[in-house]
């Protein structure tokens, strides 16, 4: 998500943070912001790049061997100079840098506020710094146990790095569920969401498990559970480049974003599922409920990647919500006169939220009455801007070109949409939502089981790296995911490839099929999975090579297949989110065999901004 950096030693802090937080640029990045404890509390921030900060603070003091320093990726409260770490507390003797999510904010804002509180930021992140004010008051207690007995009331995911004016020799530092590793120097303590800030100065570091506080000053380190017990962390060497810091470990940001699956699927689910109760909660849209039960029709205007995650949306929404759905490339609607009112709903699809053709295909549907949602990955992007409501995917920066992360948590907002639309219609009863909302909080751990399946799809992939040409097929919500595998294969490995719906291939591509020909099926259980398996039959008769997605277990298709990958059985209407995942793995394989430059391939760019 973001980037935090905390420092307390012999060393001026601040040029330990600044460079530090240049090393976690490749996080990504809204905002940025640097405290100092130097007697007194001094806080630098504002919304912009790290230089940006650094050009604010040229002359003013900033002295001090204490503080910590924060990259911002926004989650509540868009860009801008006060919802930027860090945040002060109430009484201004706390500051505090967070990366994650506090889901309960909401609640803890109100009964702060009801307290006397007053806030200055939209973040749920000064939440946290007056509850740790209001406890620490309230019971006389010192920062760090304060800061505990705080975390005990907080759900969500945190890293976070608090100071305090009364206690300018230590920093605490906690958390759960967001990255933190702290360096070992001599006489000298580094904090950063990664090693990168820290790899120059130490080899020496600890990471932090989860539900556990540090106290740093500059002789000792301690080490407590969120249960009070004291803690003996093992320091570890690091062995990595810098370089390989920053792609955590990972050859490419690419890989490094299909790992981060299961962690993006569940920050995009996060206070947003209560399967127990069968209640699916979007707070972004919540003031058009009304409208959205009543529409008559929803249109959905994305490109790339998103449009292919429009159209696995289509298939939920219709399913569940039984509202009629379109899904338009944005760069076909924009010019084409369409027909829109008032009494439609426009769900626009962009992980930048930059997309040139998608913003104007908005400004259209918005000039003609309609309604228009968001979904998007960078929190307060021009598109959310222009949007009526919306939810974001939450999936942390996407760095690579090809999308992976960003594509699976679009369909996990779809699904959402599709599933709160259709409690609210009543076309899901109370028990089937309960069921279904069990199965999708489940997915992540059946992510964490596709994502094992690489190395096998990576000796797939050695068979097809020299193909010329490749073919995608699916049925069902199966089609677009043999879209979004052919569009991953061709925009990474430059390999022409295509998807189709299987069905389709009797009616004209079953010519291309011969020996060189691999054809990759979406051939998971389903309501299709027959048809699919005759299809198979069709393209073996033609001796075309042939690559199957399966359920685990899956005997059939195995007899005909040249190869077979399994991914977890699930819910019908979750397989695209886990049968996409061995297809970002084999182009992803593919391409690193064939020698391309799969960050950044050629051509192409992040966020297409011109039309
Ligand atoms: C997908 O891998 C590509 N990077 C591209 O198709 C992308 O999905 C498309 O340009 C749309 O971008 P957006 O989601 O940021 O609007
Ligand atoms: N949720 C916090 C905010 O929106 C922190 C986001 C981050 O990880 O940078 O400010």
């Amino acid at each position: 998500m973001c980037g935090i950096v905390g420092y307390i030693g012999h060393r001026e802090a601040w040029p330990v943070i600044t460079k530090g937080l240049h090393r976690l640029e490749y996080r990504g990045y809204d905002s940025a912001g640097i405290a100092l404890l130097n007697g007194d509390l001094k806080t630098y921030k504002k919304a912009g790049k790290v230089s940006d900060l650094e050009d604010f603070a040229l002359n003013l003091d900033k002295s001090g061997t204490i503080g910590m320093g924060h990259t911002r990726w926004a989650t509540h409260g868009e860009p801008c100079d006060r919802n930027s770490h860090p945040h002060p507390s109430g009484n201004g003797k706390l500051s505090i840098i967070h990366n994650g999510i506090i889901e309960n904010y909401a609640v803890l804002k109100e009964a702060l506020q009801a307290k006397g509180h007053t806030f200055i930021s939209d973040t749920d992140t000064e939440v946290l710094v007056h509850l740790i004010e209001e406890i620490q008051e309230r019971d006389q207690l010192e920062l760090a146990e304060a800061v505990r007995v705080a975390l005990t009331k907080v759900i969500g995911a945190y890293a976070i790095v608090v100071m305090s004016k009364e206690e300018p020799e230590q920093l605490v530092a906690a958390r759960k569920g967001s990255p933190m590793v702290i360096g070992v120097g001599e006489g000298e303590y580094f904090i950063a969401s990664d090693a990168s800030p820290i790899v120059e100065y130490t080899k020496n570091v600890i990471y932090l498990k989860d539900n556990q506080i540090a106290t740093l000053r500059t002789d000792n380190l301690v080490v407590r559970s969120i249960d009070n017990i004291i803690q003996t962390p093992s320091v570890q060497e690091l062995s990595l480049k810098l370089e390989m810091l920053e792609k955590g470990g990972f050859d490419h940001f690419m890989l490094k974003e299909i790992y981060e699956q299961a962690r993006s699927i569940k920050d995009c689910m996060r206070g947003r599922i209560y399967p127990g109760e069968g209640k699916v909660q979007l707070g972004g849209i919540k003031d058009y409920t009304e409208k959205l039960k009543n529409a008559e029709r929803i249109v959905i205007v994305a490109c790339g990647t998103s449009w292919h995650a429009g159209l696995v949306g289509e298939y939920l929404i219709e399913e569940y919500a039984r509202i009629p759905v379109e899904v338009e490339y944005a760069s076909e609607f924009r010019y084409r006169n369409p027909i829109i009112s008032e009494k439609d709903i426009v769900i626009a699809i962009s992980q930048s939220g930059e997309t040139a053709d998608t913003m104007a295909a908005i400004e259209l549907a918005k000039e003609r009455g309609a309604t228009i949602f968001g979904i998007c990955n960078v929190v307060g992007s021009s598109i959310p801007r222009i949007t009526h409501a919306g939810v974001y995917t939450h999936a942390g920066p996407e760095i690579g070109v090809a999308s992976t992360k960003a594509f699976t948590a679009q369909v996990t907002v779809l699904t959402l949409i599709a599933l709160y639309v259709a409690q609210q219609k009543g076309t899901i009863n109370q028990a089937q939502m309960v069921s279904m909302l069990t199965e999708l909080d489940e997915i992540p751990t059946l992510v964490e089981k596709c994502l094992a399946q690489d190395a096998f799809v990576k000796e797939i992939a050695q068979k097809l790296k020299d193909s010329s040409n490749c073919l995608f097929l699916g049925r069902g919500s199966g089609f677009p995911v043999a879209l979004e595998g052919a569009l991953k294969l061709k925009e990474i490995s430059y390999i022409h490839a295509e998807g189709y719906p299987a069905a389709e291939m009797k009616h004209g591509p079953i010519a291309l099929i011969d020996e060189d020909m691999p054809v990759i099926f979406i051939a998971t259980k389903n309501s299709s999975y027959e048809k699919v398996i005759s299809n198979i039959q069709e393209v073996k008769a033609r001796k075309g090579k042939v690559i199957a997605i399966v359920t685990e277990g899956d005997k059939e298709v195995k007899k005909m297949a040249d190869y077979v990958i399994e991914i977890p059985d699930t819910n019908e209407a979750y397989l695209p989110l886990l049968a996409t995942i061995p297809l970002q793995f084999l182009s992803y394989h593919i391409a690193v065999l064939r020698g391309c430059n799969v960050d950044q391939p050629r051509n192409l760019a992040k966020s297409v901004t011109v039309e």
